[in-house]
């Protein structure tokens, strides 16, 4: 075939409703031992055009002359290269970027011309130059294969056309063999941003053009592999494993550990090791055909939906999954080899056992990841059409017979690719794509091709093509209803087991409300667990706004920090919403009686044994370990349970030793190192009260008196004789101290804009709690007490908390006792959260130690990963840097936080009876909730301490259900005091 110019015109394909032309039928992706393969990553020339058509097609012709065109990196996006000199990235969640219109896109359509030169290798099969070989059964001696374009690409090589294709995420080959030299090819990739394929591709994530994922040259050898499928089942009964490798060429299959020689197509049935996500036992394997060797990782496993459940190897499984987009905060989408990893040892290492890959397949070496460390996977289709909710569905691909060929297109790209990963045990049609004959058609072809998986797709609420009833965002009580078969529906969804393919939405502060929905997931057999929405947040790295989202780069349309919505901050340091998933969904339960001294431990894998676990102990006395020792793990099946007693505390009961609070924290850590995590790694933990906590008092002995320089002295406090506030503590001076009841607002508390009105954010600014008026009615000094009247309310309402500040002291030791006492009608809203907050002088030197929960944040319904200990951080390493500023960095169960300053300055102690939060930071709520990225927070020399008597929940407003009602703070008459002291320096008390 020789070089076709096709002028200006010709760019049909991009508007083809068709996946495209010329590639080959999709295959399993393997990597082989002996054929060779050359990478053709790397720098790429690179001219980029505003339209489809701007430029014709000689750029691939032969002799083109690219010197004055720039060059961008492949894999790689090219609106994330050279500081947006080809332009930036766009996003929106459902709404397409562009009118709607299928399968036409917009003239202006971003069109980026991609040129490689390469030479041969010297060893380079020479058979190449010779050209097709026929041997090979027909079959090219050569392939070139994207691994993932976005979203339309046409490719030449040597001038010669290879055709066009669509599915972004999904590979696409071509048969070069003929067309190589050995020196001098010269490989042209135009690149279209929108085509009809997008339509298709409308996933909540930044729009992101360019060639991202792997470009290879594969030498294809003569009597080479071509496609095949390991079949590797296990009977759980037998104990025996079932191989048959079904291959295109055949060959012998090798399994060496199993002693196993067979023909390909051959069944053989052998006692195995079966792989599980918890045991993920895989057997090196080879497939010989005459002209080449691909090295195998087999698995044997057996997924079955029987009685209603999803079984693997004859047991129910239990979901503790994410949803995982592909990200990388500097090159979107395109990831390397390490950051795949990182997220794999992540997930591991925080008692994460599945992933879905929202939404499309994800990099293959992904998938070997998930294979070899044990990761239960949802393999979902390149399919989104979520934009077409704005037109209640008119016009939808999937229910659009012409666009039929391009799903089931991009479901046999996905099954053919993925087919031989263990790992995956479900195909996922796709996401948000309403309902339609097409999507009947995929699974009508996935069933055909490959039965040995089940099938999901969430927007199928009747279960009319899937064999998983799965949801996203149903609320705690909804779930409930559902695991008690209460819910009614269709008789078939009725028979189906159920799981939120997505639930918990992590943006910003949170999710509130795990350990709730956990508790449910356990409670029911039917609920096979969720996957927390998402894993990582998009942010993207940006000079100016440390992490950019929607909206920053001038997108007409967009959805803001919505992008910014994972369990992973967008560098990859675990949220607090990653340390609480760890913990509520911690593999070993255990509970107990710290009196008793025994702790009931359960096993809570559904296939591991606990040989890999220890048990470690600690005796705390104040939350300072004074003893620790190891407890024999009881060798426990799945779901069995057994009582281990406790050793002899070491500080007898009654001595002085004792603390005022003593308890045991134990300890499941793993026993030796594994691939993901070494030894001492703690897999799950719990603390069991011994001594109940002693309250202790201040017994008012000063007397209020004037200080003759317009203050009033009481103990080691002066105050403001006109406000009553406290202008000095212990010599530490103190500002503003006030009653507190705003946060900045987060995510969740604002709600996504579509849910109901009960969204707090709105309703708390339209209270005006964000502007309360602090109005001193009284400042009375008393015989044994300074008592301050304030009425704190909001403009234009007659709201108010009418609050009495009574200070005490007992020389030393200053106490607050505040009683807050609601007037007016406040319609049942909560507060954000209720408390005083003030400030002291202090820089970047300001550090705290305190006695409570830690060492990270935590809210009502949120704390589950909040250890009882002592703590110690500096002020700036108390936030946390969710995306967009908000409320965060509070300490939960606090009973005695230290403020210091700085190094040799006096330390203010606070302490209360009742366990308190405890909150510092260098800039007030206000410039917190004023800030839109974390850039616009400025530390001033303050800082704001806010003690809070009680907060409200956080819940999952920001996409799911608010924080459930035990979790709200009720405007009510309530009292709570801290006490206050400064200890003489060197006086460590
Ligand atoms: C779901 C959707 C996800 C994401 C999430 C909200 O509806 O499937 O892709 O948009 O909501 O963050």
């Amino acid at each position: 075939m020789s070089f076709r110019t096709t002028g200006s015109v010709g760019v049909g394909y991009v508007e083809d409703v068709s996946p495209g032309s010329g590639a080959l039928p999709p295959r399993a992706w393997y990597a082989s031992s002996d054929a060779a393969s050359l990478s053709l990553n790397g720098s790429w020339r690179f001219r980029l055009s505003p339209t489809a058509d701007a430029e014709d097609d000689a750029f691939a012709g032969p002799g083109y002359d690219c010197a004055d065109w720039a060059e961008v990196t492949v894999p790689g996006h090219w609106v994330l290269q050279q500081d947006g000199r080809f332009g930036t990235p766009v996003y929106t969640n459902h709404r397409y970027p562009f009118p709607v219109d299928p399968p036409r896109v917009p003239t202006e359509n971003p069109t980026g011309d991609h040129l490689r030169f390469f030479d041969l290798p010297d060893d380079w099969p020479t058979l190449l130059a010779k050209g097709a070989d026929a041997d090979a059964g027909g079959s090219d001696s050569a392939v070139l294969r994207f691994d993932g374009v976005e979203s339309c690409a046409r490719v030449w090589l040597n001038g010669t056309e290879l055709g066009d294709f669509k599915g972004s995420r999904l590979p696409h080959e071509f048969a070069v063999g003929h067309l190589l030299r050995p020196a001098g090819n010269v490989l042209a990739v135009r690149v279209h941003q929108w085509s009809a394929g997008s339509y298709l591709e409308d996933q909540d994530q930044w729009w992101l053009p360019g060639i991202f994922r792997d470009v290879t040259l594969l030498h294809r050898p003569a009597g080479g592999v071509r496609d095949f499928f390991v079949h590797a089942s296990y009977d759980h009964r037998a104990g025996t494993g079932t191989l048959r490798v079904d291959s295109e060429v055949e060959g012998r299959v090798l399994v060496p550990a199993l002693d196993i020689d067979v023909e390909t197509g051959q069944v053989i049935t052998v006692p195995v090791r079966p792989w599980t996500a918890e045991t993920p036992y895989l057997y090196d394997a080879v497939l010989a055909t005459p002209g080449e060797r691909v090295p195998l990782r087999i698995g044997f496993r057996t997924v079955v939906l029987e009685d209603g459940l999803i079984k693997v190897n004859g047991r129910p499984v239990l979901f503790k999954g994410v949803n995982r987009h592909e990200w990388h905060s500097e090159h979107g989408r395109a990831l390397d080899a390490g950051t795949m990893r990182e997220d794999v040892l992540l997930m591991k290492r925080h008692n994460v056992n599945a992933v879905r890959t929202s939404h499309y397949p994800p990099h293959p070496a992904f998938l070997d990841l998930c294979d070899e460390y044990g990761l239960w996977v949802i393999d979902e289709c390149d399919l989104e059409t979520h934009g077409f909710t704005e037109q209640d569905w008119r016009d939808n691909p999937v229910d659009d017979d012409r666009w039929t060929p391009a799903l089931l297109d991009r479901a046999a790209r996905m099954v053919e690719r993925d087919k031989n990963h263990p790992s995956v045990v479900i195909w996922s049609l796709g996401n948000e794509a309403g309902t339609g004959r097409g999507l009947t058609a995929m699974a009508g072809w996935i069933r055909g091709r490959d039965g040995s998986r089940l099938i999901h797709y969430e927007g199928d609420w009747n279960c009319r093509d899937t064999d998983v009833y799965s949801r996203m965002y149903a609320d705690h009580a909804e779930v409930d209803r559902i695991g008690r078969g209460l819910d009614g529906g269709p008789a078939k969804r009725r028979e189906l087991p159920f799981i939120q393919c997505e639930y918990a939405h992590a943006m910003g502060n949170g999710p509130g409300g795990l350990a709730d929905y956990q508790r449910i997931f356990e409670a029911h057999d039917r609920i096979q667990g969720g996957f927390v929405w998402e894993w990582i947040d998009h942010g993207i790295r940006d000079e100016r706004y440390g992490f950019a989202y929607g909206g920053d780069f001038g997108e007409e349309l967009h959805d803001g920090n919505f992008v910014c919505d994972g369990l992973l901050f967008p560098d990859r340091t675990p949220s607090p919403g990653l340390l609480e998933y760890k913990k509520v969904v911690e593999p070993v339960r255990m509970e107990g009686d710290g009196v008793d001294g025994v702790v009931r431990i359960t096993n809570g894998y559904d296939f591991a044994d606990l040989s890999g676990l220890a048990l470690r102990w600690s005796y705390d006395v104040d939350g300072e370990a004074v003893g620790t020792g190891t407890l024999t793990v009881p060798a426990l099946a799945p779901g069995e349970s057994a009582d281990v007693k406790l050793p002899e505390p070491p500080v007898e009961a009654g001595s002085a030793a004792r603390g005022t609070e003593d308890r045991w924290t134990v300890r499941a850590v793993l026993a030796g190192d594994t691939a993901w995590a070494p030894r001492g790694h703690v897999v799950a933990w719990i603390q069991l009260p011994i001594s109940p906590r002693q309250l202790f008092g201040v017994t008012a002995r000063s007397r209020p008196v004037a200080d003759g320089r317009g203050g009033i002295a009481l103990g080691p406090a002066v105050f403001d004789a006109r406000t009553g506030e406290p202008v000095s503590i212990g010599g530490i001076d103190v500002t503003g101290l006030r009653l507190d009841v705003w946060r900045a607002p987060t995510d969740n508390d604002e709600g996504a804009p579509w849910q109901p009105d009960t969204r707090l954010g709105p309703l708390w600014r339209r209270l005006g709690l964000h502007r309360m008026r602090h109005r001193v009615d009284a400042v009375e000094p008393g015989e044994d007490a300074l008592t301050v009247r304030t009425r704190v309310a909001p403009a234009a309402t007659d709201l108010a908390l009418r609050t009495v500040h009574r200070w005490t002291s007992d020389g030393p030791r200053l106490k607050l006792s505040v009683s807050v006492t609601p007037e007016g009608d406040w319609q049942r809203v909560p507060l954000p959260r209720l408390g005083i907050r003030f400030g002291l002088a202090a820089g970047d030197r300001a550090r705290v130690r305190w006695y409570g929960g830690g060492p990270g944040e935590a809210y009502p319904d949120t704390g589950s990963a909040a250890m009882l200990g002592r703590w110690e951080s500096t002020v700036d390493d108390l936030q946390t840097p969710y995306v967009r500023p908000q409320e965060n960095g509070a300490r939960a169960d606090v009973r005695r936080a230290e403020i210091s300053r700085g190094p040799g300055l006096p330390v203010l102690h606070v302490e209360s009876g009742r366990p308190f939060w405890f909150t510092a930071r260098r800039w007030t709520t206000e410039q917190l909730d004023a800030a839109g990225h974390l850039t616009d927070l400025t530390p001033g020399d303050t800082v704001w301490v806010n003690l809070d008597h009680a907060q409200q929940g956080i819940g999952s407003q920001s996409c799911g259900p608010g924080p459930l009602p035990q979790y709200h703070l009720p405007v009510r008459q309530t009292e709570f005091s801290f006490v206050f002291w400064v200890p003489e320096q060197g006086d460590g008390s």
